[in-house]
């Protein structure tokens, strides 16, 4: 898929408030600096569409871009932000979570993991509350670029052996870099052939 137009459309904080049309949409979730925005940005190729930090905790609303006035990427708040009042903590959780239960118009959320990691109980629980729900969803890797090959490859397949405890069955995963641009053709062409077969 080229993409040849992007741009933000609107931020909110109310899932109602979110654009109402019957374009499709694909959102991005992870934990604050997992590299949510920055992988939008190396979808859309733009630098700075989404606004990215160094600092967790930079992306607080639900943003809605529009691509090729055909569909919407979201970029979501960090999931478990830490850094923030427990009232705040419960706003946010309460914003996606009925932005992920009521946008019928979400066909897929991507599920940002930072491929250093091993099986984090936040991630594990969230992905849980995701089947549960049954809010489609794929595994994203992020920041390919810090482990050499070997390390990838051993931490993936240790991620999935751990997965496999609890799952009897792993969802669709990719493996990103949004400084490489490793991974960002193979979502493209995910999105575009989701797109095309629900409608
Ligand atoms: P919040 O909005 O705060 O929840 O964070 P986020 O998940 O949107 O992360 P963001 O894209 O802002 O990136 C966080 C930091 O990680 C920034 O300093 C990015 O430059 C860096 N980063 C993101 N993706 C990659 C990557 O693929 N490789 C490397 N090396 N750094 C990355
Ligand atoms: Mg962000």
């Amino acid at each position: 898929m080229k993409i040849k137009y992007a741009d933000f459309v609107i931020s909110n904080s109310d899932y109602k408030k979110c654009p109402n049309n019957d374009l499709l949409e694909y959102a991005f979730i992870g934990r604050s600096n997992v590299g949510k925005s920055s992988l939008i940005n190396s979808i859309v190729n733009k630098k700075n569409l989404a606004k990215t930090s160094s600092t967790p905790g930079k992306t607080q609303l639900i943003n809605h871009y529009i691509i090729n006035n055909s569909f919407y990427i979201v970029d979501l708040p960090g999931i478990g932000y830490a850094k923030t009042s427990k009232k705040a903590r419960l706003q946010f959780k309460e914003m996606i979570e009925s932005y992920l239960i009521k946008r019928s118009s979400l066909e897929c959320l991507f599920m940002l993991i930072d491929c250093r990691h091993t099986p984090q109980t936040i991630d594990q629980k969230f992905m849980q509350w995701l089947a549960e729900n049954e809010v489609p969803f794929v595994i994203t890797f992020t920041k390919s670029d810090k482990l050499t090959k070997i390390q990838l490859k051993q931490n993936i397949s240790l991620y999935k052996k751990e997965m496999l405890k609890e799952w009897i069955e792993l969802p669709k995963i990719f493996i990103t870099s949004s400084k490489t641009k490793t991974g960002i053709d193979e979502i493209k062409e995910f999105i575009q052939e989701i797109k095309s077969s629900s409608r």
